[in-house]
């Protein structure tokens, strides 16, 4: 009886040593077979309680020694089939054959407005300073002049964090004007291009976001004319060189004075008519005195710097710019209104 169950694990070594699968199906069928979980070896170990006592030792090694051939075999084979199928699937490429296209994109028009409005900025020295959207009250509001109550927040409803009434996305670029004022000392002139959010109106929730180009300038004797020859700079070189503005007196809590600024359009066309609703001016920022309260919240000393700022929307601009009728084209987007503004700038 166990002369027969030895001569059984000999069978088994001599059938493992037989079995020569050539490829990785074959060899799947081996791994199956002798060493998968219901393989053919284990039977093999359950004789074990048929074989008498002293002969138990030798009969485990042995059959250990079949399961260790099986894995050895098929771990050797693993190697040289896997290798000899790499082989063959890359000798079948054709080097020589042309690459995939790459398909390239191009730039959004509210970036490339953004980017052409920083190129004109940079090049009468101010620096772009970047910054989170997702804002604390303190840097979007509170250091901005507008506390807690004011009653110019309920002109900027936005959107809270749930976890943390402190935490909101930003409504306005205003906010980088206190993160940069609070580490930097003056001289100081930045330009702080983003995403702003508002919670307006359900019917216009489609805009509930849109962007802005922040401006700050602060140092001694900065003045409103300061203010106003960079504007005007500002609309010759985004508008063109006969470019007019106008500046209308307004109302920010962190400016004072403050003003809306227009650039002049004219009616000629159909487009500018619409845009101006048939004024010809298109409103485009606003912008005033920076408020001594908010350089003092940020700690500079208002006694010795004066600085102004400005804020304007790049969406009206853009529409401007590529004579694009419908402001929401701009947030849907369809590649096929996208694929036009192929731009590197
Ligand atoms: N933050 C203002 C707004 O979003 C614009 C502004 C910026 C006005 C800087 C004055 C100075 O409406």
């Amino acid at each position: 009886m166990s002369a027969d169950t030895f001569s059984k694990v000999d069978e088994m070594k001599a059938a493992i040593e037989a079995d020569q699968p050539g490829d990785l199906q074959a060899l799947e069928q081996f791994r199956i077979k002798y060493l998968g979980s219901k393989n053919v070896i284990k039977a093999l170990f359950g004789e074990i309680r048929n074989i008498p006592n002293e002969q138990k030792k030798e009969y485990g090694q042995r059959v250990n020694a079949v399961k260790e051939a099986a894995e050895a075999k098929y771990n050797s084979l693993k190697q040289q089939l896997e290798t000899a199928a790499e082989e063959a699937a890359v000798k079948d490429i054709d080097l020589t054959a042309p690459g995939e296209p790459i398909e390239l994109g191009s730039r959004h028009p509210i970036a490339v407005t953004m980017n052409r409005i920083i190129r004109i900025f940079e090049r009468i020295g101010f620096v772009v300073a970047d910054d989170r959207e997702i804002e604390d009250d303190w840097h979007n509001f509170t250091a901005m002049n507008t506390p807690e109550d004011h009653p110019a927040r309920d002109m900027q409803d936005t959107f809270y964090l749930q976890n943390s009434m402190e935490m909101l996305l930003r409504t306005h670029t205003s906010s980088v004007q206190a993160r940069v004022m609070k580490h930097t000392q003056p001289p100081i002139r930045i330009i702080a291009p983003g995403r702003v959010y508002r919670n307006e109106t359900v019917s216009a929730r489609s805009h509930c976001q849109f962007h802005q180009v922040e401006g700050l300038y602060v140092d001694e004797n900065v003045s409103f004319a300061d203010l106003k020859q960079t504007l005007l700079y500002f609309a010759r070189e985004m508008f063109g060189p006969d470019a007019q503005i106008r500046l209308r007196p307004s109302y920010f809590p962190f400016t004072e004075p403050s003003a809306e600024m227009d650039v002049y359009l004219g009616t000629e066309t159909e487009k500018d008519y619409r845009l101006t609703k048939g004024t010809g001016w298109l409103e485009i920022l606003g912008c005033g005195m920076v408020d001594p309260a908010v350089l003092e919240n940020c700690g500079i000393d208002s006694t010795k710097y004066t600085g102004f700022a400005f804020g304007m929307g790049i969406e009206r601009q853009a529409l401007r710019l590529y004579d694009i009728g419908d402001i929401r084209l701009f947030f849907e987007n369809d590649v096929r209104f996208l694929k036009q503004f192929a731009s590197t700038i």
